[in-house]
């Protein structure tokens, strides 16, 4: 061999041994030593509040997605404005995240510091992941391992969030770039969309698919045309901006596969839905998850898994924070 390559090759293997940029630095069981129960501890608390109420499944489900898509999952959505900072939850974006998520993470993070061991030792951003792994398996959804080793973040700014969430308006281009700048695939977006299949939308963000869609047509073409009807009885043109509607209208409290059915019927409610099965790109995924409630579901173990490695803080850039909605 060339002391060329073998040169390369001791480098590459060199190069290997450093964390390259973008690399989840976490482990299933990472509190083994320091917080062994955490796991336990934080799935009663997310049993108890989900008895209470059913928000709490799609309220901590979109609040992991928008925690992890700003400034990775550091939980850095869960921190309060202040009288200097305007804090990402506070953004037009965000103003629509359900308390119930919130309130989640606090009681979950109480739990857990009521045990002498874990006090200060579990950050809120774990919480969260975990938290988001109980509601998909308590709503009928797969049970996954959940990978841990976060830091919490030391920053959060409204204005980290503009452009950085993806809106109902998008077509699958930009859903597409948007997920991809977080390195999850059109694959991965495409499975954890279906979070749709719970939770609420208020009328406003689908008004314009009902009503003024175009110059040619006041509705959307690609909606069913019965779920129109039923769309404006629930949303009438004006609507108290408070009510908000089942995403899915078939099964809206299961995490199920029902949402890619609803979209070959044309009941996807964001065009951001509807695309996936529109657009000849993605539709073949959409047929197949329809197809395959088990295939669906590895699929959406596995990006939300990645999902749950986009931009973890490690060493100096996080903290274990000590109130979830305040910096130490
Ligand atoms: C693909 C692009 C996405 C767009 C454009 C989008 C947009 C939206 C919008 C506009 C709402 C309604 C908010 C309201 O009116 O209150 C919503 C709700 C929701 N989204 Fe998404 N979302 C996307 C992806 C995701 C992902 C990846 C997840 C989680 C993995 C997610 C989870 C949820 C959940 C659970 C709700 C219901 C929230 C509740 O009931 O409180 N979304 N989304």
């Amino acid at each position: 061999m060339g002391n060329h390559r073998m040169a390369l090759i001791v480098l590459t293997l060199a190069l290997c041994q450093f964390p390259q940029p973008g690399d989840a630095q976490l482990q299933q069981n990472y509190y083994a030593n320091t917080c062994p129960n955490v796991e336990n501890i934080v799935r009663e608390v997310v049993t108890k509040k989900f008895k209470q109420t059913f928000v709490t499944v799609p309220a901590v489900l979109r609040l992991f997605f928008h925690d992890c898509f700003v400034n990775g999952c550091d939980a850095s959505v869960i921190v309060a404005s202040t009288a200097d900072n305007t804090a990402e939850k506070d953004h037009p974006d965000n103003l629509s995240l359900a308390g119930d998520g919130f309130d989640t993470v606090i009681k979950a993070k109480a739990a857990v510091d009521a045990v002498s061991q874990c006090r200060n030792k579990v950050s809120c951003a774990d919480i969260l992941a975990i938290a988001t792994r109980d509601v998909v398996a308590l709503s009928g959804g797969p049970s996954y391992e959940v990978e841990l080793g976060r830091l919490d973040g030391l920053s959060s700014t409204a204005a980290s969030v503009t452009g950085n969430l993806p809106q109902p308006e998008f077509n699958l281009d930009q859903l597409t770039a948007m997920f991809g700048k977080n390195g999850l695939s059109q694959e991965d977006m495409i499975a954890l969309s279906a979070a749709h299949t719970l939770g609420f939308s208020h009328c406003g963000k689908f008004a314009k698919r009902i009503y003024s869609f175009s110059q040619q047509s006041s509705v959307d073409p690609t909606l069913n045309q019965s779920y129109v009807v039923q769309l404006q009885s629930m949303c009438p043109k004006v609507v108290d901006s408070r009510i908000a509607i089942d995403m899915d209208p078939i099964t809206p409290r299961t995490f199920d596969n029902q949402y890619y059915k609803n979209l070959q019927h044309g009941m996807g409610l964001f065009t951001s839905d509807q695309v996936l099965f529109t657009d000849p790109r993605s539709k073949p995924a959409v047929n197949f998850w329809a197809a395959s409630p088990s295939a669906f579901q590895r699929a959406f173990v596995s990006a939300i898994t990645k999902l749950g490695r986009v931009g973890v803080k490690t060493g100096s850039d996080g903290n274990i924070r000590q109130d979830c909605a305040i910096f130490n």
